[in-house]
């Protein structure tokens, strides 16, 4: 078996450069899925989803394709590899062009929740001035870049309190992202994010993940922002802020669960996936987002959902890895 891991790698930059690039792999990474899918196939290839990626892939033509791509900019940035596999029949793991796209875009994610029925906090867009609070909206609000991950353009000040506060984020996110502002109502109950593995019947959700606020230092907001994950939170200085097995009642349990696997189906997501779902003050969970190429850091010390509730369940990294693999394999029959 031939496979490749499809990927951005994450270049040495200077620290205000580095949410330029959050998103993407680094090194270490990478490094650690070659390791494990080597230990199951005979070949693997890194290929760098760049221009170039199109005429490597042509070339090596692989039994099988790790998708980890993030993609290089744009709105349909993650959906660039998985539409050049589909041209050249490659089977790949996870989700189809579709989906990534979707699932980028927060606001066309809500709006399909919403088709569905499943709770999401309500929101509005601003795609380039503010006009005025839309849908009887009230304070506080958080404001976030309509299509990024890895909490980019949602610091701390991102949760406003007043219109000028609001006016203010809105623009710095057009500004500085270069793409509409999306302005959600503040959810302020517990958080969990939902790792889920599988396709149709044969699905299982990992034990679910909290996110505990009580580890962030005094003083910041209770949001995991750009500076909970990147800057509070370093390898060599972990912060403690997983609980998994979330400590959580089985009723809780059930309705955060399906709730991570009705979203899971609403946006046709395949293999694998991690959703992140956040409680009213009423302790009501809703679903903010859903990741489709979930972030796989391999080192415990760094503070990574997937693979934490991957461990939690009794699988290393590497065998997280090769179930993925495992997976895809199944859905495509090969
Ligand atoms: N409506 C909301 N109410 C409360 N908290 C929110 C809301 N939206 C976002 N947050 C906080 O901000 C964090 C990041 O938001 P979100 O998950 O939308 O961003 P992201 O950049 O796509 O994250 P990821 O790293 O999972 O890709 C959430 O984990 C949560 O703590
Ligand atoms: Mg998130």
């Amino acid at each position: 078996m031939k496979i490749a891991i499809t990927c951005n790698i994450k270049a040495e930059v200077p620290p205000h450069l580095e949410e330029c690039y959050a998103e993407w792999d680094d090194q270490e990474t990478i490094e650690s899925v070659r390791e494990a899918l080597l230990e199951r196939c005979q070949e693997v290839f890194i290929v760098e989803a760049d221009q170039h990626a199109p005429a490597r892939l042509q070339g090596l033509m692989p039994n099988m394709v790790f998708n980890m791509a993030e993609g290089m900019g744009g709105d349909s940035r993650e959906s660039f590899i998985p539409a050049i596999l589909e041209v050249l029949g490659i089977p790949y793991t996870g989700s189809p062009p579709l989906t990534l796209g979707l699932c980028l875009n927060k606001l066309r994610t809500k709006q399909i929740l919403s088709c569905y029925g499943i709770p999401t906090p309500r929101c509005f867009v601003v795609e380039s001035e503010y006009r005025g609070m839309e849908g009887g909206l009230e304070f506080p609000l958080i404001v976030k870049p309509v299509h990024e991950g890895s909490s980019k353009g949602i610091r701390d000040d991102s949760l406003v309190r007043s219109e000028e506060e609001l006016v203010e984020r809105i623009h710095r996110v057009i500004d500085t992202y270069g793409q509409p502002a999306l302005v959600e109502e503040y959810l302020d109950g517990r958080e969990f994010t939902v790792a889920i593995l599988g396709n149709a019947d044969d699905i299982r959700v990992l034990p679910i993940v909290e996110i505990d606020y009580s580890t962030i230092p005094e003083g910041a907001n209770p949001i995991y922002s750009y500076e909970a994950k990147w800057i509070f939170d370093r390898p060599e200085d972990p912060l403690d802020i997983f609980r998994c097995p979330a400590p959580i009642d089985k009723e809780l349990e059930r309705a955060v669960s399906n709730m991570a696997l009705d979203s899971f189906r609403a946006l046709g997501v395949r293999d694998w996936c991690r959703i992140d779902i956040r409680c009213d003050s009423r302790g009501r969970p809703h679903v903010l987002e859903l990741n489709p190429l979930p972030g796989i850091l391999p080192a415990p010390q760094c503070n990574s959902c997937f693979p934490k509730a991957a461990r939690a369940a009794g699988l290393t990294f590497s065998e997280l890895v090769n179930t993925v693999v495992d997976i895809a394999r199944k859905r495509h029959g090969i």
